[in-house]
């Protein structure tokens, strides 16, 4: 069973704020999912877990969270499964989700649901944790 549920990534425990600098674009390969972690590399848990994805000039992120047991995706730190160039599939129980778009699960026991998406802003070349909204 898959709970739908609507998460304001804000309320997480550790959410970055608004503004938050994660790297400059160029630094992000077109195609390339990386996960960024706050409060970084401290130690300090439960860590906000924020997956970053870069499609051409488009850059989209989404909280490292599965809806189907919200588990972070990756099979361990930095390595994650793609299912195409565009989806990335959960490690534990095969979702696959679209980074592309809205970060919905097109295949899997989720199907239908979708990762929480995070906004970001580009601007001057740097990828920020999008403020406004
Ligand atoms: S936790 Fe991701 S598919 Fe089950």
């Amino acid at each position: 069973m898959t709970l739908m549920l609507n998460v304001d990534w804000r309320s997480l425990p550790n959410a970055p704020a608004a503004g938050t600098p994660l790297c400059a674009l160029g630094e992000l390969a077109p195609g390339e999912i990386r996960e960024f972690s706050f409060p970084g590399d401290s130690g300090a848990t439960p860590l906000f877990r924020l997956i970053v994805y870069r499609d051409g000039d488009q850059v989209n992120a989404y909280v490292n969270q599965c809806p189907h047991h919200w588990l972070p995706m990756n099979r361990s730190d930095g390595v994650f499964l793609r299912w195409s160039h565009t989806e990335l599939m959960c490690s534990h129980h095969s979702a696959v989700f679209n980074l592309a778009g809205n970060g919905e699960c097109t295949m899997g026991p989720c199907q239908g649901s979708n990762l929480t998406r995070v906004p970001l802003q580009v601007s001057e070349g740097q990828i920020r944790i999008r403020t406004g909204d």
